[in-house]
């Protein structure tokens, strides 16, 4: 905590972040190539941008303890979206408007980087309000004397009225913000020119009473001809984070989902935000954590993590998010390069492939209806206690994580599962990532994608492969180690 525990600034955040650098090298858990927070808390991927060549990401950090408390955003860069380097604190609650910085989006204004965050104060009324912050040199950033620029609550929503994402259309800037009221969650649009003064636009798009109740995080892109509007609703049984495909209308400004699917079907997985690249990839970035664990890596003062960036893209009208290629720069030694079959309720080691961060790639092809169950051991001992078992049915299309076996239970279900149904070559291809305490499946190049934290011992780095009932080919099994 600063010496005066209502005044939080960037300079006592960074000092403490200074103070707290050297504990690293003795921890068990600190992710090798995912986005961390330096010491403390982070929470939602905010203000993804790429600005002259240079991607940024901040995030919502409080340094001050592994707990969420008042929101800072951190602040990492990476020039290949798989290296980070981290930068001074970007933003603090220090303006009497404020004792939150909540999340928000970033964008280019002629060469001003821009963020939108919503300023929260517990005891205001309203509670939450939009403001910007405006930096040229990427790193220290301002706060206007018009903050808040949107200071007043629309009639459309609560209090509950946060996390602006604004994007350039038709030469205006467009925000949508999350909200909800009477029990339906909704995503709200303003207009600008200038990102100072809005235009309230109405509702964008809400829920039909089955969608939750407030929507975080709304994120409106469009993908090819696709329209795609991404929110993060509380209460929506069954979901935590959906992309809602449908028809904008220009005219009324309203958005109709006709079509929705889990962003990712892990335990832990919340917040994704995406942005637009130079090279015009649409990419996303889930925080890989989830509200109300008991987060294990707190004993070593820091809790939350960003999963692996993945590009959004749409194939025969489906959307798809595979890791990004630049993925491919984190692979070091290869340890096993092969295609054989699993005979039926028959065992192959793959003893090559250990350690506690690897990718391991590989096509499944299963002959017949009869294979029951393909399963695969990740991250498991020499003893078999402890394993994440990745298990796929052919016959019903379920690809199910287990990791009730895996080492410490976090308070999530323990089981998550996504549906894919084999193509006509009855194949299923895997992507699998694991690093000292998470694994994220790819599966059908990222048609579905199972986001999960584990918490192993650090002697649980085997794998294995099983098969019940028929026969399955394993073809082209790779691995590397990553890092
Ligand atoms: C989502 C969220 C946002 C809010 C932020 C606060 O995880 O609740 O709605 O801006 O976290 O940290």
């Amino acid at each position: 905590m600063p010496e005066n525990s209502n005044h939080y600034t960037i300079e006592s955040a960074n000092k403490v972040i200074a103070q707290n650098a050297a504990a690293h090298k003795s921890e068990t858990y600190r992710l090798n190539y995912h986005l961390t927070p330096p010491c403390g808390w982070m929470n939602d991927p905010n203000g993804l941008i790429q600005f002259n060549g240079v991607y940024h990401a901040f995030y919502q950090f409080y340094p001050y303890a592994p707990e969420w408390g008042p929101m800072h955003w951190g602040h990492a860069i990476s020039r290949d979206l798989v290296h980070w380097e981290h930068q001074p604190v970007a933003l603090a609650p220090d303006q009497e408007y404020e004792n939150g910085c909540f999340s928000g989006s970033a964008v280019n204004n002629n060469g001003v980087l821009t963020l939108i965050y919503t300023a929260h104060h517990d005891s205001k009324s309203p509670k939450e309000l939009q403001c910007v912050a405006t930096s040229r040199d990427g790193i220290h950033f301002d706060k206007p004397i018009e903050n808040p620029v949107i200071a007043t609550l629309p009639p459309d929503t609560s209090e509950d009225f946060r996390d602006p994402k604004v994007r350039t259309e038709n030469g205006r800037w467009r925000m949508v913000v999350g909200c909800g009221k009477d029990g339906i969650g909704r995503a709200l649009s303003f207009e600008s020119a200038d990102l100072l003064h809005w235009e309230y636009k109405g509702v964008l798009c809400e829920s039909d009473g089955k969608m939750g109740e407030l929507w975080e995080c709304p994120d409106f892109f469009t993908i090819g001809k696709e329209r795609v509007l991404m929110f993060s609703p509380i209460r929506m049984p069954g979901h935590k984070a959906v992309f809602a495909t449908g028809d904008f209308d220009e005219a009324t400004g309203r958005f109709r989902p006709k079509a929705l699917r889990e962003v990712d079907y892990g335990d832990d997985f919340y917040a994704p935000q995406t942005f637009e690249d130079e090279n015009g990839r649409r990419i996303l970035i889930g925080w890989m954590d989830m509200w109300n664990r008991s987060y294990p890596t707190r004993d070593e003062n820091w809790a939350g993590a960003f999963t692996l960036p993945r590009e959004v893209i749409i194939k025969d009208g489906s959307i798809f998010t595979p890791p990004v290629a630049e993925a491919a720069l984190l692979r070091g030694k290869k340890l096993i390069d092969n295609s054989f079959t699993l005979i039926k309720n028959s065992a192959a080691n793959i003893d090559e492939v250990c350690g506690d961060s690897l990718e391991i790639k590989c096509t499944l092809q299963f002959d017949k209806e009869s294979c029951r169950e393909f399963k695969m051991k990740l991250r498991a001992s020499k003893d078999g206690s402890e394993e994440t078992l990745l298990i796929y049915d052919p016959a019903t299309g379920k690809l199910t994580i287990d990791k009730t076996k895996s080492g410490i239970q976090t308070g999530g279900s323990g089981i998550s599962s996504a549906e894919l149904k084999l193509n006509r070559q009855k194949e299923l291809s895997l992507d699998i990532f694991i690093d000292r305490c998470s694994v994220e499946v790819f599966a059908n190049d990222g048609e579905a994608v199972v986001s999960e934290r584990i918490y192993p011992s650090k002697e649980s780095i085997y794998c294995d492969l099983t098969t019940s009932g028929g026969d399955c080919t394993v073809k082209n099994i790779s691995a590397w180690e990553l890092g």
